[in-house]
Formats: structure tokens, C-alpha cells, sequence
């Protein structure tokens, strides 16, 4: 087991009324996973990988639903930008759907994952330049603590510690495939938003 410290959403009560400072910290939390996966063999890193692909999931689907259309509508060349991100975001799909079938022993595993890390990171950039600093100044608090709930129910669906014991890792793993999960994201995200019913 590795004891890289992977922070979650418990440790920064300040993020739960900010979209931006909970989707900054996402970026952080989903840097140190791609840290972890490296850093970690055998159970330890598929373990470390579900997590990981898990919460890209659930943050890139939070976003697609909350925070772009936000952006979309709020500055000057929106449009532009949040179609850039949207056309990051599939790329990294992409790459994502690559690998969840691969095994993390395959040798092949790590270059891959790398170009992942390399796309996703590239991406996480640029929303934090070009869409988070626009949306900090044309949301007022209350709008930036309503798009932070339903950034906030999307992550419950993606813990991004281990559980301890044998149980919950066949549990994590049973959770079915990527798509799936983003599907019942949405329908959180949804709800949490008042969307929904
Ligand atoms: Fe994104
Ligand atoms: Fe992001």
C-alpha cells in the first residue's frame, strides 16, 4: 500500500461555496491520482486506477453539465473557448475509454497513461486561464455556490481515497464501466441542480 496523500472533498470545507476553488481542487486531487498510479504496483495501482478514472469521469461530466453552458453565456469569445475545452474533453475521453480495459500490468499501461496525463493536464490548464477566471467574475456568490452543489454531487459518485478491506475494492470494481458512470452523473448532477422532476 502507498500512503500518498490524496486530498478529498472533506479536507476543504471552503471549496463546497465555490465552483472554481472545488474544480481547482479537483484538478489538484486528480494530479496527485495520476501521481499515485505511477508510484504504485500491482492491486495498489489498480486500485489507484479506478479511483483515478472514476473522478476524471465524474469532473469532466460535472463539467460538461454546469460549469461550460455557465461559461458559455457569461464573457466575450465564450463560445470559442468553452468549444475548445469541449473538443480537450473528448480527447481525453478518448484516451480514457483506451485504457479502462487495459490491464495496468500491460507494459504498454504506462506510456499510455502518460498521454492521458499529458492531455487531461493540458486541458485542466487551460479551463483554470481561459473559462475559471471569467466564471469567477460574472457569477455572483450565490450562482457560484449553486454550480459548487452540483459539482459537489457529482464527486460523491467518485471517492478518491481507498477503502480499506477486500469487500469495498471488489465493490469499486464493480461499478461498471465508464459510460454508465457518467450517465448516472448526470442524472446527480441533474437533481442536485433542481433540473430533474
Ligand atoms: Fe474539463
Ligand atoms: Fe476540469
Amino acid at each position: 500500500m502507498t500512503h500518498t496523500h490524496t486530498p478529498h472533498a472533506g479536507d476543504d470545507n471552503a471549496a463546497d461555496t465555490d465552483v472554481v476553488t472545488l474544480l481547482m481542487r479537483q484538478h489538484g486531487d486528480i494530479r496527485n491520482l495520476f501521481d499515485e498510479v505511477e508510484a504504485s504496483t500491482g492491486e495498489d495501482r489498480k486500485d489507484a486506477f479506478r479511483r483515478l478514472v472514476r473522478l476524471l469521469a465524474v469532473h469532466e461530466t460535472a463539467e460538461e453539465e454546469v460549469v461550460h453552458p455557465f461559461a458559455r453565456r457569461a464573457f466575450p469569445d465564450a463560445e470559442e473557448v468553452v468549444d475548445e475545452r469541449l473538443a480537450e474533453e473528448h480527447k481525453a475521453k478518448e484516451s480514457l475509454a483506451a485504457l479502462e480495459d487495459l490491464d495496468t500490468e500491460d507494459p504498454g499501461f504506462l506510456p499510455r497513461l502518460r498521454v492521458l496525463r499529458e492531455s487531461v493536464q493540458t486541458h485542466a490548464r487551460a479551463e483554470e486561464r481561459y473559462e475559471f477566471t471569467h466564471i469567477r467574475r460574472s457569477a455572483d456568490t450565490a450562482r457560484l455556490a449553486s454550480m459548487a452543489k452540483g459539482v459537489k454531487a457529482a464527486e460523491a459518485m467518485a471517492p478518491t481515497r481507498p477503502h480499506p478491506g477486500v469487500e469495498s475494492r471488489a465493490a469499486n470494481m464493480a461499478l461498471g464501466p465508464v459510460a454508465a458512470l457518467m450517465d448516472r452523473t448526470k442524472d446527480a448532477v441533474r437533481k442536485a441542480m433542481g433540473k430533474d422532476g
